[in-house]
């Protein structure tokens, strides 16, 4: 589509333009705390207001929200809406981990099923860029100051590393069971604390399962749906994996306030398949008492 072209450049100039700050910028916290409760950090603050600057200029673009925005901001009438975690991760800057930003394009609405596209960064030693669209994910990377394309991304049937996130002492038993399961099949681990890069690694080594589940402090979870699951369900669809809230695609999902958060799994099928499994017995456990 000709129209999210513009879009992608946009988002592309974006990661050069945040990727700089991150490089020397103050790393330390404000007495702010978002819409989710978290504490901002400065760089938050910078990177949002960075991709305003910039998306305000593209045409295509009607409307945006962010993590760090209460409510969303209109540029002009009609257009694409843009809903996007400007820095995630923020928290790992000061350990000098990866981080990255995420892009939702909806048509319409922002609801998962209104997603046209979506786009992540990659602040890691290299600075690299995944966009998707229906059938296609592309992986590029920095080269003299440009995002030149390396390949498409496609999942394999399973993979070999998980990343399970959530307090482990707040997870519910049959949920530890899953993962301990899956340790047993000789699984290894690999979470950083970051969704984009560990997403990234399972998208790029063809596979594996990423599980930010309900737990029993958070029983809605603790990933956004508009800024982080949805763009990242869509690109595990069209990658040729899969991406549920235990039992349902999270696209299919409603959606009640622009901070709502869910449970969410994105993976290889085989994966996919061992949590659809676990979680519908235990629905159908519950529903039996
Ligand atoms: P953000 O920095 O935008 O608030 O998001 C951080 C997210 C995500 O990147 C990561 O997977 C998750 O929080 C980590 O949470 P835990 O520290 O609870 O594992
Ligand atoms: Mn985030
Ligand atoms: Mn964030």
């Amino acid at each position: 589509m000709e129209q999210l072209k513009s879009i992608f450049n946009g988002i592309g100039e974006i990661g050069f333009q945040i990727a700089e700050k991150i490089k020397t910028g103050d790393t330390g916290k404000v007495e702010h705390y978002n819409q989710s409760g978290d504490q901002q950090v400065k760089l938050d603050l910078v990177s949002d207001q960075i991709v305003e600057q910039v998306l305000k200029k593209v045409e295509e673009v009607g409307e945006i929200v962010s993590e760090e925005k209460r409510e969303p901001v209109r540029f002009r009438e009609g257009g694409f809406k843009i809903a996007y975690d400007p820095l995630d991760g923020s928290s790992l800057i000061d350990v000098n981990l990866s981080v990255g930003s995420i892009f939702g394009i909806y048509k319409g609405e922002y609801r998962g099923d209104r997603l046209v596209g979506a786009v992540y960064i990659v602040y890691g030693p290299r600075l690299e860029m995944v966009t998707a669209v229906p059938g296609k994910v592309l992986h590029y990377r920095e080269r003299n100051g440009k995002f030149e394309p390396v390949g498409e991304i496609k999942l394999k049937e399973k993979g070999k590393i998980l990343a399970p996130g959530g307090t482990q002492g707040k997870w519910f038993p049959f949920h530890k069971g899953l993962i301990d399961s899956l340790f047993r099949e000789g699984y290894r681990l690999r979470y950083s604390g970051g969704m984009v890069p560990d997403l990234h690694q399972i998208l790029l080594k063809g596979g594996g399962l990423f599980s930010y589940p309900a737990t029993t402090d958070k029983p809605a979870g603790k990933l956004r749906k508009l800024f982080e699951v949805f763009p990242f369900g869509f690109i595990f669809k069209e990658a040729g994996g899969e991406a549920i809230d235990g039992t349902t695609d999270l696209l299919e999902l409603g959606v009640k306030g622009y901070h709502d958060t869910t449970p969410c799994f994105f993976g290889s099928k085989y994966e996919i398949e061992r949590v659809r499994k676990t979680y519908l017995e235990q629905k159908e456990r519950i529903k039996r008492y």
